[in-house]
């Protein structure tokens, strides 16, 4: 049977994190056997909020790269790619943007609201209301069946369905309707008991050593109750206690037990997870590591994993301008 297709991008702001590890790179990774996978650099997404300010975009870049080979991607079984690579992804969003009505955008809620959190940036672009046309352009080009992404990119996927259909109803059967695959776990907080993001400054970045992520942990937020040893502790509310339910499946009953009673201290239960997180990130780092060294190697993997991809998003595009009409 024909394996289904699955596609999915992710931003390249900087090196990556915990939260972008366990909420995407290894979901992609357990993809890689059942599904034809898509797995690409989002730059021109970081454009639509980072216009102003591009000095280290390809740096950026070039790190996501090599965080998403280390992380277990293989180049030989997905197509790994840049987004800018492909123009064909630009010009099926140009189409796009002829047939999406102006309320069909102005009512996502990543819309308003990141214009809100990113109160210091100008966000009322064209290119920022247009991200999510985007983002169906990238989706439908491949014709994806599967789109793995967290719950807060479902209501982009609604969009690029119904983006899809309007298409299909004026011109013809052209795009397949996809379908998210949702990421079933745990939003991971980040070390001040926010999201972890790279906004927040509160992140483990997946390159970190052992030493900078038991610095870190250290220094993390736990329960704020807990003051003295011999107060009872708050697992619950307690950020560390979160990472163990995530990355220490053998001891969190324990810890559960130890914290509440408090017959365990958080310097302790720290250590614990510290190490546990250093075990977990390991090979990573390692790979991490050697192809720091050969980044001529990892641009030369995502430009021919561009030139794969492209020969499907090309063929999809002249089938697009064709029913449209054009060429
Ligand atoms: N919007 C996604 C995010 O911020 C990134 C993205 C861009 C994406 N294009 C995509 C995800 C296409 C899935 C499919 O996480
Ligand atoms: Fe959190 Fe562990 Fe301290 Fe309990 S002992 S409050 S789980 S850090």
């Amino acid at each position: 049977m024909k394996k289904k297709r699955a596609l999915s991008g992710i931003q390249p702001s900087g090196k990556l994190h915990l939260g972008n590890l366990i909420g995407a790179l290894s979901n992609w990774v357990k993809l890689q056997d059942d599904y034809e996978c898509y797995f690409f650099i989002a730059d021109l997404h970081a454009l639509t909020t980072g216009y102003a300010d591009t000095d280290k975009l390809k740096e950026n870049i070039l790190d996501v790269a090599i965080d998403m080979l280390s992380a277990g991607l293989d180049p030989e079984r997905s197509k790994l790619f840049i987004q800018s690579d492909i123009p064909e992804h630009s010009e099926l969003h140009l189409m796009f943007s002829m047939i999406t009505p102006l309320s069909w955008l102005e009512r996502i809620p990543t819309y308003k609201g990141q214009i809100e959190e990113l109160k210091e940036k100008d966000l009322g672009t064209y290119g920022f209301l247009g991200y999510p046309v985007l983002q169906a352009a990238d989706i439908l080009i491949y014709k994806a069946d599967v789109v793995p992404v967290g719950q807060d990119q479902l209501p982009h996927l609604e969009l690029t369905r119904e983006i899809a259909r309007r298409f299909n109803n004026f011109y013809g059967e052209i795009f397949p309707l996809p379908r998210d695959l949702l990421t079933k776990v745990p939003v991971l907080p980040g070390l001040d008991g926010r999201k972890m993001s790279k906004s927040y400054g509160n992140t483990i970045a997946i390159s970190d050593p052992p030493k900078v992520i038991a610095k870190k942990i250290s220094e993390a937020v736990t329960d704020p109750a807990r003051v003295k040893k011999d107060d009872k502790g708050h697992p619950d509310i307690c950020t560390i206690f979160s990472y163990h339910k995530i990355f220490n499946d053998a001891q969190v009953k324990q810890i559960y037990a130890d914290c509440t009673s408090a017959k365990i201290g958080c310097v302790e239960c720290k250590k614990m997870i510290a190490a546990k997180l250093s075990d977990h990130l390991a090979p990573i780092y390692e790979k991490r590591k050697s192809l720091e060294n050969k980044k001529d190697y990892v641009r030369q993997v995502f430009a021919e994993g561009a030139k794969k991809a492209q020969a499907l998003a090309r063929q999809t595009l002249q089938e697009a301008k064709s029913a449209m009409g054009i060429m």
